[in-house]
């Protein structure tokens, strides 16, 4: 029987309590908490730092730490017998290549990335002073909730996490529903290889975050606002803590709860973050319904991106129309990341819908000859330079057959050979499928075979599937991960068929 008061959403801290699935730890809990051992054990074993829980290095495999030479770091550690591990991604891709040691903190081998010089013409304004005074919340309260919605509608915001959705049309559909316990989240999962500008926004204007959740609970009256941030973001977190407790005396009975993630990219997917958030493995949820009607436990839910909500207090400051004229063809500014083959890798607030080449001068300029590039993360594959003039905007990317997603711009020189660079992405999806949909898990494993065969033989017969492979994938999965999870494969193919042997 179950103790009273136990409930599975419990199961996530009690495990990072015990530190991982170390053993006996699913006995543990089960006794403490009367949850069946096997529930405690298959959600453990979903989340990488409580399924591999023993002290190590973990190693950046992202395709920048790859580029700036993180086999040699793993060759380093393997004959000095320090214990390690190869890990997905680890959100640094600007100090590349770079590891979190045993207590989870940053080791780089690579600078500082910079960040845009500051200006009080950036809404954002990464460099600027944190001026935590909270007068866009008074300020909000002072309009009313629909004057909000009203200036939020004309600043034309998109959501920041990667779909580019209206933030209005969210926040006015959580606002609008019957059921009156409503939730917010903050997505601080970032953790998409070439992405990194959440990061920046925590560590440096946590507060802007903060009043933005603030102000967003307030319109939506939410009672409560979860932030979820990803679990190797240590310094992040400190940052978090920092703000949040400068943040109590203004945000009245709003309860905040901060959650920690446990490693699993597909936690950033907003179903399996709720999924997470309700102790479970962070396997997405069929749409509809979306979290705005049927969120977390069920309840109406808005669910945003870090930078998303830190774009609100300047624009309840400045105004929509003011936000707006901030970007070019799409509302507002942009914080692009960039990393790769560029003199200062960064986070860069610019124009919404600059080229790839204005952000590569930006970032003081290319090194060597650039031969592509990935224009929004990995699941935006690869363009070639024939294409570096176009907008970095959703709608223009879209055009190309690409995405904007999360702006995790990497830039590829000539040095690189882009099978390789293929390969590196798809040992990625593979490794973070949730595996629940057949065409995604099988074909994530198909891809990646595929590449690796051609890398072996160099025979293009090796990648006749991949096209109709991608196909499938696309059509038949459940969440965006299995849409474009063979993305970096099939663009390489088709914008750079000389390294394909065609
Ligand atoms: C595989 C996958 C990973 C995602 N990772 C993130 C993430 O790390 N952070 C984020 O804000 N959104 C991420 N998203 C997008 C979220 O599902 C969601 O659209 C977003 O949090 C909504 O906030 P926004 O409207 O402010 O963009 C991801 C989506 C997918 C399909
Ligand atoms: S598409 Fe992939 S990651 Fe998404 S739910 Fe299906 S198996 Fe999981």
């Amino acid at each position: 029987m179950k103790k009273k008061g136990a409930d599975r959403s419990q199961i996530l801290d009690r495990l990072e309590h015990h530190g991982g699935l170390t053993p006996g730890a699913s006995r543990e809990i089960h006794k403490e908490t009367g949850i069946p051992e096997a529930d405690i054990y298959g959600v453990g074993s979903f989340y990488s730092l409580l399924a591999r829980p023993e002290p190590k290095h973990r190693v950046c495999q992202g395709l920048s730490c790859k580029m700036a030479g993180s086999d040699a770091r793993v060759a380093e550690l393997k004959a000095a017998g320090t214990p390690y591990e190869e890990v997905s991604c680890l959100g640094q891709c600007d100090r590349a290549p770079v590891a979190i040691d045993a207590q989870m903190e940053l080791v780089s081998w690579g600078p500082r990335g910079r960040v845009s010089p500051a200006s009080a013409d950036l809404p954002i304004n990464l460099a600027g002073k944190e001026d935590p005074n909270w007068t866009a919340l008074a300020a909000a309260k002072q309009m009313g909730a629909e004057a909000v919605l009203h200036a939020l509608e004309a600043s034309g915001l998109q959501g920041r996490g990667g779909a580019g959705f209206p933030a209005h049309l969210k926040w006015k559909s959580v606002r609008s529903q019957a059921e009156t316990t409503r939730y917010v989240v903050v997505n601080a999962d970032e953790g998409e290889p070439g992405t990194f500008k959440d990061r920046e926004v925590l560590l440096r204007r946590p507060h802007l975050m903060l009043e933005g959740m603030a102000i967003a609970a307030w319109v939506a009256d939410a009672q409560v606002a979860y932030i979820y941030v990803r679990g190797e973001f240590s310094a992040e977190r400190r940052a978090i803590e920092a703000a949040l407790a400068e943040a109590a005396e203004h945000v009245g009975d709003l309860d905040i709860r901060l959650v920690n993630g446990h490693g699993a990219y597909i936690c950033g997917e907003e179903t399996a973050l709720i999924e997470a958030i309700e102790g479970k493995r962070g396997m997405p949820r069929l749409k509809p319904p979306y979290p705005t009607v049927q969120g977390l436990f069920g309840m109406p839910t808005l669910m945003n991106n870090v930078e998303t909500l830190a774009c609100v207090p300047a624009i309840l400051h400045r105004g929509g129309a003011w936000f707006k004229d901030c970007g070019r063809n799409e509302a507002g500014s942009k914080l692009y990341c960039i990393s790769g083959h560029v003199v200062f890798p960064g986070v860069y607030e610019l124009p919404l819908g600059v080229s790839f080449n204005e952000l590569v001068q930006a970032a003081g300029g290319p090194v060597g000859t650039l031969k592509g590039f990935s224009p929004g993360g990995a699941s935006s594959g690869f363009l070639p330079m024939s294409l570096a003039d176009t907008p970095l905007d959703f709608q223009s990317l879209a055009k190309v057959d690409t995405m904007l997603g999360s702006a995790g711009v990497v830039a590829l020189n000539t040095t690189v050979h882009m099978a390789e660079a293929a390969q590196w992405q798809q040992v990625f999806f593979e490794d973070e499928t949730c595996g629940q949909c057949a065409p995604c898990r099988i074909g994530c494993s198909i891809q990646r075979r595929a590449i690796d065969s051609f890398l072996k033989t160099r025979d293009p017969a090796d990648l006749e599937h991949v096209e109709d492979v991608h196909w499938e994938m696309e059509a038949g999965s459940i969440c965006g991960l299995g849409m474009v999870a063979s993305k970096p494969l099939q663009t390489a193919i088709q914008h750079f068929p000389e390294d394909f042997g065609q």
